[in-house]
């Protein structure tokens, strides 16, 4: 009898690393992170072991979202879904920089933190902070039984299961889930949607684990795309709003994994400075899935293209022969709501760290310098 696998590989479930099997696990972390928050008429949101009273939500005049790396970056994402469903104004802050800034912080304000671990110093710090200031603290967490857990007044906990690989995948887009339910459950009983709207909110996001399937079985096109990138020594993100935050999530799981040098940028903001850095054959990695600003991010996309760059852009199938025009390659996501995007856009990213830090030869799991859970400040 031949054994090809050890305790490790096995618990790798046959995937080489444990990051693949984090990405591919999206799927399942989608639904076990909306399952039972949803009515069985699929109309409303539920969150029957949140503490925070119908009351106090109404009372809310402004929220903060803090949270480190990764988790920040979903905060960014949540704070579009949370203005945008909810009106209520939100701010997203890094936790080492929040905690030494004096926030302005109060009973009216309530306070949300992200954390995978649910041990990051910083964040559990952040959290103490508003705390001290008589915020309501909510945390989003995939360990409940966590010190972030423990001493927040509120959990929302996502259901990705144990994350082990140090670049985090699946535990960040279950947070965004967490966000799209939190948002919608504030938009509910503030009134600021229509049930209608929510229901069809609801509807797409029931869709959006197939959708990731869908995008799983195409990973050899960003394999490809990933060999190509990994002999470059910089390169660029840009996207527009939601784009934006996912951008700065896909540079740092680069930068992260793979050591290629990558700044991810507003589209709009390359012209204040940055295009003086593109030259010929740099790799710029455009994010053009939101409709609105659909035209801007095309001309920004010229822009990089004028001097050079070399340019793939990440949209929907129907702008893919438009956008072939100005850019060199295109890789579609499937269809969804423009709020619900991120949690698709990010898997080619995420595919294309994974296989540039695969093609360097690179300990993809544990990258150098860095640890799963930072517990000192
Ligand atoms: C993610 O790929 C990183 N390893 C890192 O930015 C991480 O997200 C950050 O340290 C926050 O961790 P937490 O979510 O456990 O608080």
């Amino acid at each position: 009898i031949r054994v090809d696998w050890d305790a490790v590989t096995a618990e790798k479930n046959g995937f080489d690393h444990f990051m693949l099997k984090e990405v591919y696990e999206q799927p399942k972390a989608y639904r076990e992170t909306m399952l039972g928050r949803i009515s069985e008429d699929h109309k409303k949101i539920v969150l029957p072991d949140l503490k925070l009273t119908e009351e106090q939500i109404k009372n809310i005049k402004n929220i903060q979202i803090i949270a480190c790396g990764t988790a920040y970056h979903a905060g960014l994402v949540g704070r579009t879904m949370i203005e945008q469903l909810a009106r209520i104004p939100v701010e997203t802050d890094v936790a080492s920089e929040y905690r030494y800034r004096s926030p302005i912080v109060n009973s009216d304000t309530l306070v949300i933190v992200v954390s995978q671990s649910g041990e990051t110093a910083d964040t559990l710090a952040a959290l103490r902070e508003a705390q001290a200031n008589g915020a309501h603290v909510l945390a989003i967490t995939n360990v409940v039984g966590s010190s972030i857990a423990r001493d927040a007044n509120d959990v929302l906990a996502t259901l990705a299961g144990p994350e082990i690989a140090v670049a985090s995948t699946k535990a960040y887009s279950s947070q965004l889930i967490a966000f799209a339910l939190f948002s919608l459950y504030l938009a509910q009983v503030r009134g600021t949607q229509t049930e209608e709207t929510i229901a069809n909110i609801i509807a797409a996001m029931q869709a959006l684990p197939e959708q990731v399937e869908q995008m799983l079985d195409q990973a050899d096109t960003i394999k490809e795309y990933a060999e190509q990138i990994s002999t470059h020594k910089n390169l660029f993100f840009i996207g527009r709003g939601v784009d934006y935050a996912v951008a700065q999530e896909g540079s740092l799981k680069l930068k992260e994994i793979s050591y290629i040098h990558s700044e991810a940028y507003a589209a709009g903001e390359l012209k204040h400075g940055t295009l003086a850095l593109i030259e010929e054959g740099i790799p710029v990695i455009a994010l053009a899935t939101q409709e609105d600003v659909l035209e801007k991010t095309v001309s920004n996309i010229k822009e990089v293209k004028a001097r050079g760059a070399d340019v793939m852009v990440i949209t929907h199938e129907e702008n893919v022969a438009t956008l072939l025009k100005s850019v060199d390659q295109a890789y579609a996501i499937p269809k969804t709501l423009p709020i619900l995007t991120p949690t698709l856009a990010v898997v080619p990213l995420q595919l294309l760290a994974y296989y540039a830090s695969l093609a360097l030869g690179l300990d993809v799991d544990k990258p150098r310098n860095l640890a799963k859970s930072v517990t000192v400040e």
